[in-house]
């Protein structure tokens, strides 16, 4: 048995990956470490909570003695936990520097004790490269965050990096794209605008909407990152884009057809600070090692739309009953939505 570690297992791209890793490799036992912070949900997990060959710790990435314990036995550690959130992220960065690169580095030195590591997966982001007006990023240029959250990330890609060159291990660096589909906490865009039309709320659209992601199906992501397990090299670094660039504007059009509410619930709203144009990914790199994605983003947009329809248990005690979901969104949208 292949001994797997995944930490933030109960988010969203970490449990899409805990479930997908349980169904596609029989020989793997997989141990979800996860704070279970706001974003961290066990009920993402709740049909594998029994699986004989998944278990789950609740911890935080940067407790040395539960990090140490874990990756220490591990073959191979997928590391997804973070904060993830831009928007928390300009509202206060502490957590985000705690974490993501404090944390990472913790994990990276229990990872130099570890006797029978194979594979290290730093999980980054297409955001360290910054905005990007023109062309697609390639994994040598320059990494220029530009946002609290991809600094922290970028410190973490680069540091995990280092582990690698100094101390050797076995780290390879996957920087998706945005993801979508199931699970994905509604402060993130796409779940956010879906629930919003769902309820007939406003759709608060940053800035002029003229903004551009990639958008990635989270499987899509899983498949990729699987690949990078079995036929990474160690110390590269691998984009992982879904190849489906769209303006904000036109997203929201899209949701709003798929959700079949008007226009009028576009609500142009006061930009975010730092707000990055464009992101754009060249995958090059990684179809060479035989990946592409699967998914096309109209199908997967559409049966995302359909997950949240169907599974109103999941997101609505969040966005009706939770307090703290409720103090972040009215510190992020309260003023921006108060009518003038
Ligand atoms: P998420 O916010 O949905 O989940 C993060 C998970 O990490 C949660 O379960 C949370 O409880 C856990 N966590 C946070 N701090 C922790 C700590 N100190 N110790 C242990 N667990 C902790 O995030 P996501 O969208 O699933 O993103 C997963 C990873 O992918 C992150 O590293 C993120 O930077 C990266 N990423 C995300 C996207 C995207 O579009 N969502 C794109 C590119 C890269
Ligand atoms: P988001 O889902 O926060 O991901 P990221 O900032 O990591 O790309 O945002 C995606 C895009 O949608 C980004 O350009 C910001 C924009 N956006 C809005 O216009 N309104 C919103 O309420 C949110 C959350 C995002």
């Amino acid at each position: 048995m292949l001994e797997v570690l995944v930490t933030g297992g109960a988010g969203f791209i970490g449990s899409n990956f805990v479930h997908y890793a349980l169904a596609t490799h029989p020989d793997w036992r997989v141990t979800t470490l996860d704070k279970l912070t706001y974003a961290g949900r066990l009920e993402n997990l709740q049909d594998v909570l029994d699986d004989p060959r998944h278990s789950f710790v609740r911890g935080d990435i940067a407790d040395a003695a539960v990090a140490g314990r874990l990756v220490e036995r591990s073959d191979v550690v997928v590391h997804f936990a973070a904060e993830t959130h831009v928007d928390r992220s300009i509202q206060g960065a502490a957590d985000f520097i705690q974490t993501d690169v404090v944390g990472t580095y913790v994990l990276l030195e229990a990872a130099r004790r570890a006797p029978h590591l194979q594979r290290f997966i730093q999980i980054s982001t297409d955001e360290v490269y910054g905005s990007v007006l023109q062309g697609s990023s390639r994994e040598t240029d320059e990494l220029k965050p530009r946002n609290p959250y991809a600094a922290s990330k970028a410190g973490a890609d680069r540091l995990a990096y280092s582990f690698w060159a100094t101390h050797g291990v076995p780290v390879c660096i996957a920087r998706p794209s945005n993801n979508y589909g199931p699970y994905q906490f509604p402060e993130k865009v796409i779940p956010l605008f879906i629930t919003n039309a769902l309820d007939n709320l406003p759709l608060p659209l940053y800035g002029d909407g003229l903004h551009v992601r990639d958008w990635l199906h989270v499987l899509d992501d899983c498949r990729a990152l699987d690949l990078i397990i079995e036929s990474g090299v160690n110390g590269e670094v691998y984009n992982i884009g879904g190849g489906n660039e769209v303006k904000n504007l036109d997203l929201t059009r899209r949701i709003l057809d798929l959700t079949e509410r008007p226009a009028s619930l576009i609500a142009p709203v006061r930009d975010r600070p730092g707000h990055d144009r464009r992101y754009s990914l060249d995958t090059t790199k990684l179809r060479a090692l035989g990946w592409e994605p699967q998914i096309a983003f109209a199908d997967g947009l559409r049966e995302t739309v359909q997950w949240y329809r169907a599974n109103e248990w999941w997101w609505r005690p969040i966005k009706q009953s939770n307090a703290e979901f409720q103090s972040y969104y009215t510190a992020q949208y309260g003023e921006r939505l108060r009518p003038s």
